[in-house]
């Protein structure tokens, strides 16, 4: 197992570039049988999400529109209880299936307040997919469609997710090492 140092931090590996993309084929997959004839909307949360949409996209040989949105609520190693929303999407969400894509669900506050400001848009279906699955961590009342792994109650980076700006660029997932937190 790889250990690697960002900032003032030590991480562990715990799952592989190759067990992650394993998986996320057999999402992509599952979900690909859902919306191959809708033409749905495709929403990827920033900026976290960016490496696992990538990824799972490939498996999506369907026509479908792709789009961002930012919504942000994690400071450091944990969750501010607050969103900052800074880049909403513009388009028409009324009559869409609107399918989002998340890293993480830990808390569940970023995707129970976008998953109300979509609703408030009358989507045709609104779902989500995420990479990684807190199920310990969750306080707000949401769980995703569909997600790729659960994980522990612990923080991690690479494959997009990041601490303090370091680590998205990394191909494995860390998960920071027991006593190590400051
Ligand atoms: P909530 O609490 O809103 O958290 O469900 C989801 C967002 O918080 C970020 N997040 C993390 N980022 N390592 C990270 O680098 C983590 O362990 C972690 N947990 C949550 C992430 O941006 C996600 O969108
Ligand atoms: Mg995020």
């Amino acid at each position: 197992m790889q250990e690697i140092t960002l900032h003032d931090l030590e991480f562990i590996e715990i799952l592989s570039e190759k067990h992650l993309l394993e998986s996320i084929k057999s999402l992509g997959l599952k979900i690909r049988e859902e919306y191959y004839d809708k033409y749905p909307l495709v929403l990827v949360i920033l900026n976290g999400a960016f490496v696992f949409a990538a990824e799972l996209i490939k498996y999506f040989d369907f026509p479908l529109e792709l789009d961002f949105v930012r919504y942000r609520s994690y400071k450091g190693l944990h969750s501010s209880g607050e969103i900052q929303k800074s880049l909403p999407f513009p388009g028409q969400i009324e009559g869409r299936h609107v399918l989002l894509l998340e890293d993480i669900v830990d808390t569940g506050l970023t995707l129970s307040v976008l998953t109300k400001d979509l609703l408030d848009q009358h989507p045709e279906s609104l779902k989500t997919a995420c990479l990684l699955y807190k199920p310990e961590a969750l306080i707000y009342p949401i769980e995703p469609d569909f997600y790729s792994f659960q994980v522990e109650n612990k923080f991690l980076v690479g494959f997009g997710l990041d601490y303090k700006g370091l680590g998205r660029n990394l191909r494995n997932l860390y998960q920071l090492k027991p006593g190590k937190k400051p």
